[in-house]
């Protein structure tokens, strides 16, 4: 399973980079906004330190506006996955730029249906949206179940990238559903390492090998 760190903080992406927990990185409009930088210049700054899929947004609503967008943000870098919303447009903007060469990965995602149409689109990342179904009441992890159920009965090569991962429970889901990518805010996949037994544990063998003054260095 790949992780895409889910943020526009280069620092902490730098921060996750460096335990080797970051394959590539989700932004959004508002996770840009919450950046306080410009689109263009933070998305090259990310791109400058990691080589895995670096999805930038458009904002434009209409497919040829998109499309533009979307090729000016693919100038920034060889490994910027555009991305785009799962409407009509979307979609046509979606095989536009796949017929480009460019990698596409549409986004607000909340059904299977739309999930279906995004791989006939020629979609590289499909994101559905695990958190804000849960939101309303929904099952986020229903969804990226069946949408891997119908990637797999057709063979879509379309990524399953599960997003609005809020908890270590959703990641563990989504690994388990077989999900090819989440994305998830960089706290998130740290509180992935932290299990109380192993403290407990730890503190018990410094505890001993300071009893035993033991030395490696
Ligand atoms: O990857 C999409 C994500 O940024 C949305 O997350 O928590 O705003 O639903 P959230």
């Amino acid at each position: 399973m790949k992780f895409f760190a889910d943020t526009a903080d280069v620092d902490a992406i730098r921060e996750l980079n460096e335990l080797g927990l970051v394959d590539g990185v989700t932004t959004n409009p508002s996770l840009v906004k919450k950046s306080g930088r410009d689109i263009v210049e933070v998305t090259r700054e990310i791109c400058s330190f990691i080589d895995g899929p670096v999805s930038a947004e458009v904002i434009a609503t209409e497919a040829g506006a998109m499309i533009e967008e979307g090729r000016k943000l693919a100038e920034i870098a060889p490994n910027i996955a555009v991305k785009v919303p799962l409407t009509l447009d979307g979609l046509k903007a979606c095989k536009v730029l796949t017929g480009e060469g460019k990698m596409v990965n549409v986004t607000l995602c909340f059904s299977a249906n739309q999930a279906l149409l995004a791989a006939k689109a020629g979609a590289t990342f499909i994101s559905p949206f695990v958190g804000r179904l849960d939101d309303i009441s929904l099952d986020g992890m229903e969804l990226i179940s069946e949408i891997r159920q119908i990637y797999d009965n057709y063979g879509f090569e379309t990524q399953i990238l599960a997003a609005s991962i809020r908890s270590v429970n959703h990641a563990k889901a989504a690994a388990l559903i077989g999900a090819d990518v989440m994305t998830a805010p960089p706290a998130v996949i740290k509180a992935m390492a932290a299990h109380p037994l192993t403290d407990k544990g730890l503190a018990a063998f410094l505890k001993d090998a300071k009893e035993a003054g033991l030395k490696i260095l």
